[in-house]
């Protein structure tokens, strides 16, 4: 029997999967801070992991622990040269995600574009004609995007991008030309110069020391003033008192946020009171279709990863 701790709940879906099955016995720990991480997770073999950290502190505990398995794709809360060290493996939900970040990448994209929900207050206010006019608004057709990061994300954005006749350029050093002209893209290998013809960008890329803050004032400055960034990676990977400061000084248009520097957002991030910033709070996966595709890509991938039958893709090369 194996003992798998559920750190933070997950959709019924996927703990039905441990119920059904004799080998298995789980136990949710929702008190997820690390004293309690420390007393309780040395009992259990395996575990899925939302969003909570798992330190080297944390770990250096679980003695038994031949397994994580995230309930999604990225993993920096996972200490990686500590598990890498003690032959812990690193599960992701490689197919469950991609679909509903892209389709919140689009609602962000047309939001944006069609006027947020300003024709909707203008309209309930009873000036239904007065200020109409007045609110920008635009098409996205033929309009250039810049998808940054070419991975399952991306190229589900591109099926969207296509769709809606979009000019589509890619950066990603890693993935080669012919693959991004199979789904109608561009190569692009300077990502700066990229940046200065957009109308979209949309970011794709995980947080790595060279994508931290890889936005910035110095190539917001250089964008379209009719440009919009979405963000529904990681919060570092944009300056967000830049991005403030840029949208406030009207170099661009404005961006959608599914990702913040430090989350849950501090009261004081000016950005909060920007309007021309459209937020969510990491909600991109909370369709009901991805909660429960998650959920059970979590919990498979624990009885995959025991029976050894675990599918490579979702494996972390560590
Ligand atoms: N908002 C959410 O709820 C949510 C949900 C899922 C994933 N994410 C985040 O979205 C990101 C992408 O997820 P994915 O499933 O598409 O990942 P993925 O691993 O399939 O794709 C990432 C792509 O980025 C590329 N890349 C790596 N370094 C790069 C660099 N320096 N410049 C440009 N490209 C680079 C890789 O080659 C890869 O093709 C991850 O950071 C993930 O954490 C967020």
């Amino acid at each position: 029997m194996y003992k798998i701790a559920v750190i933070e709940k997950i959709h019924e879906d996927g703990l039905k999967i441990f119920s059904q099955n004799p080998n298995y016995e789980y136990e949710l720990i929702e008190d997820t801070s690390k004293e309690n991480l420390i007393k309780e997770l040395p009992k259990f073999d395996g575990c899925t992991l939302r969003v909570s950290e798992l330190n080297s502190e944390v770990l250096s505990h679980c003695k038994k622990l031949k397994v994580i398995s995230r309930h999604g794709v990225g993993y920096d809360n996972v200490d990686l040269d500590y598990i890498k060290k003690n032959k812990i493996s690193l599960l992701i939900t490689a197919t469950a995600n991609a679909v509903s970040v892209a389709e919140h990448v689009f609602y962000m994209m047309l939001y944006i574009s069609k006027g947020f929900n300003k024709f909707d207050s203008e309209v309930r206010l009873g000036n239904f004609k007065k200020n109409s006019q007045k609110i920008k608004t635009f098409e996205l057709n033929n309009k250039e995007i810049l998808i940054a990061g070419f991975g399952r994300i991306g190229r589900a954005l591109s099926k969207r991008c296509s769709s809606f006749q979009m000019k589509m350029n890619i950066y990603d050093p890693y993935v080669d030309e012919k693959t991004i002209n199979n789904c109608g893209g561009r190569k692009v290998s300077d990502f700066n110069l990229a940046l200065k013809t957009a109308d979209y960008v949309s970011i794709h890329m995980p947080l790595t020391d060279k994508t931290n803050n890889i936005i910035n004032y110095d190539n917001l400055k250089k964008m379209k003033k009719n440009s919009i960034i979405i963000n529904t990676s990681r919060g570092s990977i944009i300056n967000e008192l830049d991005l403030d400061k840029a949208l406030n000084e009207n170099l661009i248009f404005g961006a959608g946020l599914d990702v913040f520097e430090k989350e849950p957002v501090d009261n004081n991030n000016p950005l909060l009171k920007n309007e021309k910033v459209f937020l969510s709070p990491h909600s991109a996966t909370f369709t009901e279709e991805c909660k429960s595709k998650m959920s059970i890509e979590t919990t498979k991938n624990i009885i995959d990863f025991f029976e050894k039958k675990i599918d490579k893709s979702m494996i972390v090369k560590l």
